[in-house]
């Protein structure tokens, strides 16, 4: 029932919210969240329906066009994406000017915002054919360019993308595929990272969805906006946290596993430790994307036979902190990057590449937020104001009079 075109215009008084905490900046119809009942949902659909039943690129349908998609759009989406997976080749040769040991986050923001170079024939937010176009590049060739600047860090061969392959598997065939051998993609392997890249895809006014919108709000292209969100992802406290968090359970099994010391270093604010992939600026009771993956986490274990210590610290690690009075005050609970990092080493991605995956994930619901923001009828340049701290009006003092 609000009106926002009531709001227009108006200045008054200006709140103060660090960290908007308690600060809508749009209205949207995308992504429902209730942080106190742990419940997410996409267009209406519930995380866990959604990451049982469907394909990854069915998810960003819904998520960009508002439907699931039927049975032959399914089919067109499909066959758009895959004929705009390849790299142009120029765009090949800026992975020869990165250092091999550059971070993959850097170079897929770097890239992506590159794109803006190569397809200028697209940049228009306003031109229906512009964004329809730029969105399906942005999400056919996220993959490559992910898994190259992987090859680029391995010193390995580039692999070309295969289009028969569905999303999943053509990814996973361009980061392990090799010269030599041939590389079988694994269908779990496969499904856990559909499951994955489902739960990453979407979660409303984040810090990168934020910052998607808010470089978008000024008429930047869509490849600039998306980039700018990848940097913003980057960060520890936001998606590079699965990273952080699998570095952290590897620095406690080598310290000899003892979780308890990890979660009274949390605890202590003076060096600034955080238990990494606990706590969420919504999620009060429990995030049910780390629900899922935790569960999907035994799973792959299970089935590929395999123990990795890591999971078993990050179990005991979730059960002493969730009994400790600090985090039981503040409400902190495993997030959606505690479990996540052992289901990618699980499937041999290295920890670098571990945001990057997030990103690739997440890059529907920025895309599905761009979008939305360009059809608000409403849309205003995103332009905060603050509470002025610094001196009162002074009289200018000459150089040679200051002291
Ligand atoms: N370990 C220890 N203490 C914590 C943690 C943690 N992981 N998270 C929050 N706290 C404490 C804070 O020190 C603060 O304590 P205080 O009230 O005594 O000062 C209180 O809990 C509230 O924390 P804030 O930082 O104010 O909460 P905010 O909503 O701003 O931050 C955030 C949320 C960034 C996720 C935070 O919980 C955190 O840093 N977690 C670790 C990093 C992480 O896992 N990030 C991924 C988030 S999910 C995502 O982006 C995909």
């Amino acid at each position: 029932g609000l009106d926002i075109s009531k709001l227009r215009g108006t200045t008054g008084v200006v709140t103060l919210d660090p960290g908007y905490v308690n600060t809508g900046s749009t209205t949207s119809g995308i992504t429902f969240l209730n942080g106190e009942e742990g419940v997410l949902r996409y267009r209406g659909y519930p995380i866990e329906q959604l990451a049982e039943n469907c394909e990854f690129i069915e998810v960003a349908y819904l998520l960009i066009y508002g439907e699931l998609p039927t049975d032959e759009q399914l089919e067109v989406y499909r066959e758009k994406l895959s004929t705009h997976t390849m790299l142009h080749e120029d765009l090949r040769l800026f992975y020869d000017g990165f250092p091999r040991d550059a971070h993959p986050m850097a170079i897929l923001s770097s890239v992506v915002g590159a794109m803006s170079t190569f397809y200028q024939d697209s940049l228009d937010p306003h031109d229906d054919w512009h964004v329809e176009v730029s969105m399906v590049r942005l999400l056919a060739k996220l993959p490559t360019i992910a898994a190259w600047a992987y090859k680029k860090s391995s010193g390995q061969p580039f692999v070309y993308p295969k289009n028969h392959l569905n999303y999943c598997e053509n990814f996973l065939r361009m980061m392990f595929s090799v010269p030599t051998e041939d590389y079988e993609v694994d269908p779990d392997f496969v499904s856990a990272l559909n499951l994955l890249l489902i739960v990453h895809a979407d979660h409303e006014q984040n810090c990168s969805t934020s910052t998607v919108r808010m470089v978008g709000s000024s008429n930047a292209n869509i490849f600039a906006s998306i980039s700018a969100g990848i940097s913003a992802l980057w960060g520890p406290l936001h998606g590079g946290a699965n990273e952080a968090c699998v570095n952290m359970l590897e620095r406690i099994r080598d310290d000899g596993c003892n979780v308890k010391k990890y979660v009274d270093m949390a605890k202590d604010k003076e060096d600034g430790f955080r238990l990494m992939g606990f706590g969420h600026r919504v999620y009060k009771n429990f995030d049910p994307r780390a629900t899922i993956i935790k569960a999907a986490c035994h799973r792959i274990l299970e089935k590929q036979k395999l123990e990795d210590p890591i999971f078993d610290i990050a179990r005991q690690l979730e059960e002493a902190a969730l009994k400790d009075e600090y985090f039981i005050e503040r409400h902190l609970y495993p997030n959606v990057d505690f479990y996540s990092g052992v289901i990618y080493r699980a499937i041999g991605i290295p920890e670098k590449m571990f945001t990057v995956l997030f990103a690739i994930g997440r890059l529907p619901g920025w895309i599905a937020h761009w979008r939305e923001m360009h059809a608000d009828p409403h849309k205003r340049i995103c332009r905060p104001r603050q509470i002025y701290t610094g001196p009162t009006v002074r009289e200018f003092v000459p150089i040679d009079q200051r002291s």
